[in-house]
Order: C-alpha cells, then structure tokens, then sequence
C-alpha cells in the first residue's frame, strides 16, 4: 500500500528533491494552505456560525462585502504576516496593499489574493474558493510599494485556489504542473490526490454568463452562436453549457474535465475591460490552466503577457481547452 502524501511532504520534496521551490516559498504555501483549512471551517458553519449574509460595506470596486469575504480576507492576514516570508499582501477586499508590519521580519515573496470568490454564492450552500499567487519582489530599493506588485503573470512563482465544495480540495502550481489535495478533515491536512493534471485540447463545454449575451462583442456571440447550433451547425457537434458563477469551481471543472471558460468584455461599461481581476484572478487560473496544458487569452493576447498598470485591475478573459480557445481568440483577430 502506497503512503498518502501530505501537502507538506509534497512540498518538502520539491524544494529538496526536485529544486523546484526555496524554503521560504515552501513556507509561505504551508501557511496558505492553513489558512483555506481555516476558512474551509468558517464557510463548514454556515448559518451555525454568525458567517452569512452581508457586512454592510463596499470594497475598492464597489462591491457589497459580504461577512465571509471579509472573514477570509482577515484569516489569510493574519496567518501570513508574521511568518517572515512575506514583504506585503494585495486583496479584493483592500483598497491599497498591506505592507507586514515592522514588528515582523519582512521576506521576499509578494501574495495577491481573492479571499472568497464566487461570494454571491456563499448564503446559497453552492462552492466558492479563495484564489493565490506569489510573486517575488523585485530587487533593489527599500520598503516595498503597490509597484512591486505590478509584474507581469508569467512572473508568478506559485498560483492556486482551495474550492470550498463537497470536498475542499487545494490546487497549485509552481510552475512544476498541477497538483491537486484534498483535505483530509480527520487528519486536518492536505493529502495529495491528483498529480499531472491535464485540460483535454478540445471540448464539448462552455461556461459563460448566458444573460449578458445582448451586451457582448461579435467575437463572442459568433462563439456561441455556433455552439448553440450544435450538430446541425458549423461545429458539427453538440455543446453543452454550465455556470456556476464562482470562477473558482468553474475553472475547478475545466481542469478536471475540459471546457471553456469567458468571462468577455461587454458594453454595459465599455470602458472596463471586462468583470474579473488580473492580478488575483486571472492571472493565478491562467497560470494553473497553462501548467495543465490549456490556454488562456483575454482574446488579444496571453493573459500571462499583459503588463499591469493598476492593482485591481480587470481583464476580459477566456481560459481552458486549448483548440477552443484558441478560436475564440481568432475569432477576435478579424475585428
Ligand atoms: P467575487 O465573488 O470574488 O467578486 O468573484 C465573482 C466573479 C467570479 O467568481 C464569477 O465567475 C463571476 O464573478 C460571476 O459573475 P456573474 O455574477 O456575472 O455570474
Ligand atoms: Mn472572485
Ligand atoms: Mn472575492
């Protein structure tokens, strides 16, 4: 019988056996991780433990906060400022980024987060997640400001999300391919249980915000349309549609199964380019769906490419099966 292995001897040995990560990386993801089990407990209560229902106030984007988005945001804090791997912290559900204390020895690494993705779901029992990545702060210059953080996805040394579903389960890259855990709540910790995660190159499947159809672009809707024609159309072939409205378990599905994910832009605000966020959304999923041979564009370009101006920045982005991706993104260059 083969040992179950931990998120901790995972990561132990792709810093000594295989190289992959430094100790003080190998440290930050532990904390992550303990953090999302903490959480994981928090959205477990439910009603049960004063976690539902909205806080009353609104983040940097205008959005309702709910009390379990600010929970999360607080729990992942608190467990990563004193550990001394970290210089600072960006979020969703702060205005401007969160540099560690002086108390505590600053480290090298940067994390961006979505505390609790998919929060519309939160108070109707369905999955939500908590979304990651690391960067390193660059060199050179004392102290460390907002445009440390602002580099390209490509230079994202871990990305990941743990999905609060049926299961919780905890998937990462570092930059070695996907790696799937599932908390083991008797044991309390993560256990190993998918490696070499792989999105088929081609799919029956898109996820997509069906009722913005009026508002979206003519790439887009030539892409659906098609679908929805099924075997009589272009495409030859039957499509099937899901969304759960957490990008977490939408992007969850794809790498277990295949699909498409769009999130485009529209024009109910042609001036933003599209609803989700680059640097703790987009590019973390776009990096975990690249590492498990999927693609990711925001129908331009390479999510991972794009150079960020702003923090909280959004993006239009279509990720998952390789071959329709990459359709829907030529599907853009005749425009
Ligand atoms: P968040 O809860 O962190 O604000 O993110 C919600 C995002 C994303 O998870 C999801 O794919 C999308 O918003 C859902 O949007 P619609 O409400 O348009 O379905
Ligand atoms: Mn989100
Ligand atoms: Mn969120």
């Amino acid at each position: 019988m083969t040992q179950p292995i931990s998120l901790s001897r995972y990561l132990v040995e792709e810093q000594r056996e295989r190289g992959k990560i430094p100790a003080q990386l190998r440290l930050l993801l532990e904390v992550v991780a303990r953090a999302c089990k903490g959480i994981s407990h928090a959205v477990n209560k439910g009603a049960l433990g004063d976690v539902m229902g909205s806080a009353g106030s609104e983040n940097v984007q205008g959005e309702v906060q709910k009390k379990l988005d600010i929970i999360a945001n607080e729990v992942l804090i608190e467990a990563n400022e004193w550990g001394g791997h970290l210089a600072a912290m960006a979020s969703e559900e702060m205005d401007s980024i969160y540099v560690v204390p002086n108390r505590y020895p600053q480290g090298e690494y940067l994390l961006l987060f979505d505390p609790l993705d998919g929060s519309s779901n939160i108070d109707v029992n369905v999955s939500i997640g908590t979304i990651f990545s690391v960067l390193q702060k660059p060199e050179g210059g004392a102290g460390v400001s907002e445009q440390d953080f602002l580099q390209a996805g490509a230079k994202q040394v871990a990305a990941g999300y743990c999905v609060y579903g049926p299961q919780t389960m905890l998937v990462l890259t570092v930059g070695d391919g996907v790696v799937m855990f599932t908390l083991d709540r008797e044991q309390g910790s993560f256990v190993l249980t998918q490696e070499h995660v792989k999105v088929p190159e081609d799919t029956q499947e898109f996820a997509i915000n069906m009722s913005n159809m009026r508002h979206w672009a003519p790439p887009v809707k030539r892409y659906v349309d098609e679908c929805l024609q099924g075997q009589d159309g272009v495409r030859g072939k039957n499509f099937n549609m899901r969304w759960i409205a957490s990008m977490v378990a939408d992007v969850h599905r794809i790498l277990m199964r295949g699909g498409v994910f769009m999130y485009p832009w529209d024009q109910r605000e042609p001036n933003k380019p599209g609803k989700l966020r680059l640097m703790y959304e987009a590019n973390p999923m776009s990096w975990l769906i690249e590492q498990a041979g999927g693609a990711s564009t925001n129908g331009h370009q390479r999510i991972l490419d794009i150079q960020p101006t702003q923090l909280h920045e959004r993006v239009s982005v279509i990720l998952g099966s390789k071959n329709e991706v990459d359709r829907v993104t030529a599907y853009h260059a005749n425009v």
